[in-house]
């Protein structure tokens, strides 16, 4: 290893790191950018030596990151990573710029708005289910509504959720799946995928499918691996994240008795207490460039071609730009900061998400005059590199 660099925490790629990252982001925000190792040798076929990356922490050097991605490509070679390729979040100008544009024809403001009356039920029948008492509130809300949404979306219908979810999850890359039967899931989905997209092509429906397979610019399309591509950049994109959202906004507002009562009265509250959140408890942590170049950032020289994570989370508390970062307050200027990225990645389902997790919010305060954390401890996600999450999240639900 080159001595030049400052200093390695390796914690930074633990598992106790993913649960809970902010003491190191706290530790290590103030100096120059961090050198950690991000995967061990061994951790999967080829890697036979530790991988290691730079990790921006500051609000300013990731923003001036993600803004250049002629310096910062989004093109990470995916054994270096461990991440299967995302069409568009993985792609650089000007193939970027044409997908995004053909994509955001189909993936249109007005998709999402038409949902709204759709999803207001389903999420009223979902929070109905739920009952009185204790409840696993990811099993009966925060998971299965985005994925719902993502069907809905794709024009997939709902009874196949559960055997879409099954393959999913192996998408966005759960431990505990053995590595042959993520390969398996992930085949099965790519073929089901790909069906899917054929049949749009030979019969016109009303879905995101179809107008994927639709949309054209100058004579451009995409064709039917990048439309079964961006089928699953939504699924990872769009769910784990979004669950992240909803999740991590009930384990606080459980904890926040007075602020729910608030809530309850006066749902103007709904949108701030949604945007303190992603700043707060960022879905989202980190995602990863590629040094294109050699690039001075922070008081480092990053050498061309290194891995460098842009840590969204660690942005979202820095002090340089929040005042009492690490503390939870619905009154300051609205900001969810860097939670959905910016520039020319800035995430394609921000307004989705937000309008899932306001009509979530709002479907809870409706019937319920308390929430608490259950007797069981929440457990945080521990493998997902990119974000923060629960794999179980006990509350109480009481009416009143
Ligand atoms: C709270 C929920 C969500 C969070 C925190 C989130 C966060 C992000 C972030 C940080 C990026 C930027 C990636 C980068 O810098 O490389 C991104 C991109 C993206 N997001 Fe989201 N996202 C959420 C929900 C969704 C949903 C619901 C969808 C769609 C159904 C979605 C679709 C996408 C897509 C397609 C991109 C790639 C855009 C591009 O590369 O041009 N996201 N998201």
């Amino acid at each position: 290893m080159d001595s030049s660099r400052a200093y390695v925490p390796d914690d930074l790629g633990s598992t106790e790191f993913l649960a809970d990252p902010y003491p190191l982001y706290r530790a290590f925000r103030d100096g120059p950018p961090v050198y950690f190792k991000r995967i061990p040798a061994g951790a999967g076929p080829g890697i036979d030596k530790p991988i290691y990356a730079w990790g921006l922490l500051k609000y300013a050097d990731i923003l001036a990151a993600v803004r250049d991605p002629e310096a910062f490509s989004s093109n990470t070679p995916s054994v270096m990573t461990m991440v299967p390729r995302f069409t568009l979040l993985h792609d650089d100008p000007p193939r970027h710029t044409l997908l995004r544009r053909l994509v955001s024809k189909a993936f249109s403001p007005r998709r999402v708005s038409d949902l709204e009356p759709w999803l207001v039920r389903v999420a009223g029948e979902l929070v109905d289910k739920l009952g009185e008492g204790p409840t696993e509130i990811l099993d009966g809300l925060a998971r299965p509504l985005p994925m719902r949404v993502i069907c809905a979306l794709l024009g997939i219908p709902s009874d196949q959720a559960v055997t879409f979810r099954h393959w999913s999850e192996a998408t966005i890359g759960y431990a505990g799946i053995p590595a042959e039967e993520r390969r398996q899931r992930i085949g099965e989905l790519h073929a089901f995928l790909g069906r899917e997209v054929a049949a749009r092509r030979a019969k016109h429906t009303d879905d995101l499918i179809a107008a994927l397979v639709e949309a054209e610019i100058e004579g451009a399309r995409l064709n039917d691996a990048e439309a079964v591509g961006f089928c699953m950049t939504l699924l990872v994109a769009g769910n784990e994240t979004t669950t992240g959202l909803i999740g991590n906004c009930l384990h606080i507002l459980a904890q926040e008795p007075e602020l729910w009562r608030r809530a309850r009265e006066d749902r103007g509250l709904v949108e701030p207490i949604l945007t303190e959140t992603l700043r707060y408890a960022s879905p989202t942590q980190r995602l990863t460039r590629v040094a294109r170049r050699t690039v001075e950032i922070g008081g480092a020289t990053i050498p061309e071609g290194s891995l460098v994570d842009v840590v969204y989370g660690a942005a979202n508390r820095d002090p340089a730009v929040f005042s009492d970062p690490d503390t939870f307050r619905v009154d300051r200027p609205t900001s969810e900061g860097l939670a959905f990225g910016s520039g020319i990645h800035f995430c394609l389902g921000a307004a989705l998400a937000k309008t899932e997790a306001r009509i979530a919010l709002n479907a809870m305060l409706d019937r319920y005059a308390r929430v608490e954390l259950g007797a069981e401890p929440a457990v945080r996600q521990r493998v997902a590199f990119a974000t923060l999450n629960f794999v179980s999240l006990p509350l109480v639900l009481y009416k009143r």
